[in-house]
């Protein structure tokens, strides 16, 4: 009898849920430091945008805290470099922010893309492995595509700027996420199939 090989044996599986809890969580810290720059600065430039910039961050600040619960019954540790995470969002939330409300709403734009697509991910390799997981990031999914609904409201048709900074942004976060993951982000994609994706 031949038994199918797959790609994620249980003990292996358990390990890649344990560095969703990891990245996530290191993520949630970096939106909450992109945000808290971009409000530091609108503070003094673009004071309209701080109500709204406020509202984000304290989702991203709720989402951290439910995945840095979920981190101990999964064996997770705080990701080695959430040094990076933390300085580098808060320079990308600093520098755009000096670069102007479009460069902001650019900024949010390209991160939330890049969060959801890594979410869906995640929620397609949580199914029939983790339930309660996938429904709390099924739930947090919601509120960034809020997020995101609301940076492409705001940002309208892209200029120049935008153009410039949405690849540099997007390739940004997805290596820190590889880096976060050891590249297993990548792994979970390539090993999703159709029928995965669509649970
Ligand atoms: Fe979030
Ligand atoms: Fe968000």
């Amino acid at each position: 009898m031949t038994i199918p090989s797959t790609p994620w044996p249980p003990d292996r599986a358990a390990h890649a849920i344990a560095r969703i809890c990891k990245v996530n969580h290191a993520g949630e810290y970096g939106a909450i430091r992109i945000y808290g720059a971009q409000i530091f600065v609108s503070r003094l430039l673009w004071p309209r945008l701080t109500t709204e910039l406020g509202e984000l961050r304290a989702h991203e600040i709720q989402h951290c805290r439910i995945f840095k619960e979920a981190m101990p019954s999964r064996g997770a540790r705080p990701c080695r470099i959430m040094p990076l995470w933390s300085v580098g969002g808060w320079v990308l939330g600093f520098v755009t922010a000096l670069l102007g409300p479009r460069a902001i709403w650019a900024c949010t734009e390209a991160v939330e893309a890049t969060v959801h697509r890594h979410l869906n991910d995640q929620i397609a390799f949580l199914a029939n492995r983790d339930e309660r997981l996938r429904q709390e990031i099924l739930a947090i999914r919601d509120e960034e595509e809020g997020h995101l609904t609301l940076a492409r409201e705001r940002m309208g048709a892209r200029d120049w700027l935008a153009r410039r900074l949405y690849p540099i942004i997007e390739i940004s976060v997805d290596g820190v996420i590889w880096l976060s993951t050891w590249g297993e982000s990548a792994k979970m994609v390539r090993d999703l199939d159709d029928t995965e994706r669509q649970a």
